[in-house]
């Protein structure tokens, strides 16, 4: 075996992933709401899915999912990724220009699992800081802004990640966030939230993401994970964001064809959340019907 495949500390032989991926009836399989598998109604909304070219903006389906997560968002637009990883690559890109640093919280997903790709892709440094329970605060984000001079590379964008995955799903209040943001913002940096779980911390806080998001510049979502689809992740902002997004998604390989194929259980999946019949399998929380939107 030269590799190995790894969940959390988990280490699996790949030869031996179609065993260990067999969970017995009756046990939840707590590893991951990634695990999380469609429900039986998405599977018949993607077999029935209206579908078109995406690349040429033509497919309904996906069209529709955008139109829906930017109204849930309270954004301009919305644009369907195949990966949260891609989703925050996207949002760093359109933020930074080669050279910047990205200031994140230490266990932030952007420094530790997406393969360095904000420096191997983007061509940025993270920078990072430890927020108490992977908390940040401007005090610490502000101590690791590198100063105007010409020969210091510069501070573009601040990544938070809400909840923080690897802190053990802590929550930013939405107070934290907007103090942040207008920080930030003041300082001439813009502020993409990493928002793999986002809803999660929604019904944490019983608030909504377009109130908890309203200052970020740009936010990414999974469908794929504690709201049960088996594939997608979106990216919110303005209209001028999601326009280069688009052309940084096509860039990374993710411009997709009749993808209304799968984002049709990213919209029955949003449908499903406000009427409380997710069937997650894994650590998702699929509570708070309505409570996003
Ligand atoms: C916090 C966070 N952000 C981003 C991602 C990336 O999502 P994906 O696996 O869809 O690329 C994950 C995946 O687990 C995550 O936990």
């Amino acid at each position: 075996m030269s590799y190995t495949v790894a969940k959390g500390n988990q280490r699996v032989d790949p030869d031996q992933v179609a065993e260990a991926g067999k969970i017995p009836e009756g046990v939840v399989d707590l590893r991951s709401d990634t695990v999380t598998r469609p429900t039986a109604e998405m599977r018949r909304a993607m077999a029935e899915a209206e579908v078109g070219d995406d690349v040429y903006g033509e497919d309904p389906t996906v069209n529709r999912l955008e139109r829906r997560a930017a109204e849930i968002f309270g954004k301009e637009a919305a644009l369907f990724v195949p990966t949260g990883c891609m989703g925050n690559l996207i949002g760093i890109k359109v933020w930074t220009h080669h050279g910047n640093e990205v200031i994140c919280e230490e266990r932030a997903h952007v420094n530790l699992y997406e393969l360095a790709s904000m420096s191997a892709i983007a061509g940025c440094m993270p920078r990072v800081a430890r927020g108490e329970d992977g908390v940040l605060t401007w005090k610490q984000i502000e101590a690791v802004i590198r100063p105007k001079i010409y020969y210091d590379s510069q501070s573009a964008l601040v990544c938070l990640e809400n909840t923080n995955n690897m802190a053990g799903g802590t929550v930013y209040t939405t107070a934290q966030v907007d103090d942040i943001c207008d920080h930030a913002h003041a300082a001439g940096l813009k502020v993409h939230l990493d928002g793999a779980r986002i809803f999660n911390a929604a019904t944490a806080l019983g608030d909504n993401v377009a109130h908890m998001t309203r200052k970020v510049d740009s936010a990414m979502f999974c469908l794929s994970k504690g709201l049960g689809a088996p594939v997608g992740s979106m990216v919110v902002g303005t209209k001028a964001f999601i326009e280069k997004g688009r052309v940084y998604r096509k860039m990374f390989g993710g411009g997709m064809r009749q993808a209304g194929v799968i984002a049709a259980a990213g919209v029955s999946g949003a449908t499903a959340r406000r009427s409380g019949e997710c069937q997650a399998t894994g650590g998702g929380h699929c509570g708070n019907p309505g409570a996003d939107d």
